[in-house]
């Protein structure tokens, strides 16, 4: 399966998904790096892995159709059959989530459907889910719909919230589980191993 990531940042998802293709675990190949930032950590390690890479920000298009118009390009030039978000902070063009309708994954730091939507992304996630009380959190993958976080949940990992728990050592406990969780979606798909009916997805 040849998948397309798209990250906004440091990329560290992104780095577990290639090692899990070094590492046989993964059967698919990254054939492109799309990143709204030309200078983050996913960027260094798409050059360092020479993978090719593609800065596309709405910045430089005139509307959000030139935007699509280019991603699709970017995608179709390196044969991408699949799309991850790997902490990709922009919200995707309608037109490139309905050209690759149910083949486009994200990961989230908590367990969706709750602490989802526009806005709930980085440390307010684990702020909030601290200040709500919860005792459990996690890390979700899910298929990428027209709305932020509402896609059919694929595959999710939970961990427990001890009472000293901060917003940033409940996210380095989650991103451990992102890592493992992420690729072995990616796997499933790879496999063909995701059933999709309606808003349900599970993994035979
Ligand atoms: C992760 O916590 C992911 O869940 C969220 O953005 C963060 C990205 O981290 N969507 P990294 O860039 O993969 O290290």
């Amino acid at each position: 399966m040849n998948i397309a990531v798209f990250a906004s940042g440091r990329g560290s998802n992104f780095l577990a998904i290639l090692n899990a293709i070094d590492a046989r675990i993964l059967p698919a190949q990254i054939v492109v790096l799309i990143s709204n930032k030309s200078d983050v950590g996913a960027m260094e390690i798409a050059r360092a892995h020479n993978i090719p890479t593609q800065h596309l920000s709405q910045k430089m298009f005139s509307s959000e159709e030139a935007l699509a118009d280019a991603m699709l390009e970017a995608l179709e030039k390196n044969h991408a059959e699949f799309i991850a978000l790997a902490g990709y902070l922009k919200k995707i063009p309608a037109r490139v989530i309905r050209q690759y309708c149910n083949r486009i994954v994200n990961i989230h730091p908590a367990l969706l459907p709750s602490f989802g939507g526009e806005g709930m992304y980085g440390h307010r996630v684990h702020e909030a889910v601290i200040a709500s009380g919860e005792k459990v959190s996690g890390a979700t993958v899910h298929l990428v719909d027209e709305e932020y976080d509402c896609g059919p949940i694929v595959l999710q990992k939970t961990v427990t919230i001890a009472q000293n728990d901060t917003p940033d050592s409940l996210a380095a406990k989650i991103l451990k589980i992102e890592h493992e969780i992420f690729p072995l979606a990616l796997k499933a798909f790879a496999e063909g191993r995701v059933r999709i009916e309606g808003r349900k997805a599970w993994i035979t």
